[in-house]
């Protein structure tokens, strides 16, 4: 079944890559075709593509595909970027190249970054491939890349032409991944569908992590839900001067967590970070009761953890963690603050927090999972 999504100047195609991509492109003049994968999303999705001359750049190289020690974060990097690039050039790209972003997360965000720079922009289009990328990550056009141990310090805004997503590359991605994914899903819900919510609380989380136990209904279901939620909130604000910043849930402490651990011989995958990231926010502060969106919902200190194999952050992180918290883009003159669900969907409050603050809120996260741990 497709489901198409309109966004101001960009749609979103939920359905089979064979029947979503030829049709948009029937209508379209495009001359090139430069198509960006990764050493995983080549070896397993690319052969979906059938665009007689394009050059395909593989971010990477050609190797093995599997996650064992190959981790794109790491290389969503101005070096690769410049490579890239070079690629581009070598290419003779031109205005009426497109440039195909064939993978997950990273990129959809460098592949982006580097079309709309090239030559001052380039159409692009962003085929997800993770459900990371497909529910959150190809959509609403922010693109960019980790600079100097910052997660996206570096981007521009940007729409793709269009977003192709196709359920079908689930089949292929690894369990972690899914439930990696599965992480900003909760988000959506928590930030503007309490009736995916109540959904999300009904699964078991062993479906999540091997996607053949949920139905490819029951995909096609949290996907629509989840990009609704989405492209609702990036076509109330675009560019994040409002209520945008919600989408940040979790990510406050999600991105400095994820950036702490990206250079250690066990990164996390984004999705692991944002869910802790959630806890940590939703988690009391300073005197104040816990923020829990949708009544007092609770159940988001119990669901996270039965989701995720959240790790424990140690004391002699914490430095490192509110250091890196103090790049975060939704400062206000120095001042680090959370963006976190209100009790109605779609509001939200910025919530100041301080070192101190942040501090507290690891340890109790610490306790949290010890306590979650015995049971
Ligand atoms: N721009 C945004 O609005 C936005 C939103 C959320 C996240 N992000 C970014 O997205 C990135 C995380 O995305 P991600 O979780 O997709 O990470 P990722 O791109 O690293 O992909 C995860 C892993 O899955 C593999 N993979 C992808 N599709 C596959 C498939 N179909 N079969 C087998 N393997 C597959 C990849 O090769 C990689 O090893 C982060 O950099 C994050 O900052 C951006």
């Amino acid at each position: 079944m497709n489901h198409t999504f309109h966004l101001p100047d960009s749609s979103v195609f939920l359905g089979p890559l064979a029947e979503t991509l030829p049709a948009w492109l029937r209508n379209r003049q495009y001359e090139q075709f430069f198509i960006i994968t990764d050493r995983n999303t080549h070896a397993v999705c690319s052969g979906c593509l059938q665009l007689p001359g394009a050059v395909e750049f593989v971010v990477g190289g050609i190797g093995h595909a599997g996650t064992a020690g190959f981790v794109p974060e790491q290389l969503k990097t101005l070096q690769t970027c410049e490579q890239i690039w070079a690629a581009m050039l070598g290419a003779r790209l031109d205005r009426r190249a497109l440039v195909i972003n064939l993978g997950g997360g990273v990129i959809s965000d460098m592949g982006g970054f580097c079309a709309a720079t090239y030559k001052r922009g380039l159409d692009f289009v962003q085929l997800p491939t993770s459900l990371l990328a497909m529910t959150d990550a190809a959509i609403g056009g922010k693109l960019g890349i980790d600079f100097h141990g910052v997660k996206n310090a570096i981007g521009v805004f940007k729409n793709p032409v269009a977003v192709f997503a196709d359920p079908d590359f689930l089949k292929s991605l690894p369990a972690r991944e899914l439930r990696s994914g599965f992480a900003e899903i909760i988000k959506h819900a928590l930030i503007g569908d309490p009736a995916l919510w109540q959904k999300i609380q009904s699964l078991h989380p062993e479906s999540i992590a091997d996607g053949a136990a949920l139905s490819a209904a029951s995909w096609i279901d949290l996907l629509e839900a989840s990009i609704s939620v989405k492209t609702q909130v990036v076509t109330l604000d675009p560019h994040e001067h409002g209520i945008r910043a919600l989408l940040n849930f979790g990510h406050t402490f999600g991105h400095a967590i994820e950036s702490y651990f990206l250079p250690t011989a066990d990164p996390l995958t984004h999705g692991e970070a944002v869910a802790m990231g959630m806890l940590c926010e939703a988690l009391p502060s300073d005197g104040a009761g816990a923020v829990f969106p949708f009544e007092q919902d609770a159940e988001i200190l119990r669901i996270i953890p039965g989701f995720f194999p959240c790790r424990p952050i140690p004391d002699s992180a914490f430095p490192a963690i509110w250091d890196l918290m103090l790049q975060d883009k939704k400062n206000k003159s120095g001042v680090v603050r959370l963006a976190l669900p209100d009790a109605e969907p779609f509001s939200m409050r910025l919530q100041e927090t301080s070192r101190a603050d942040v501090e507290r809120r690891l340890r109790r996260y610490n306790v949290l999972l010890a306590a979650a741990g015995e049971k």
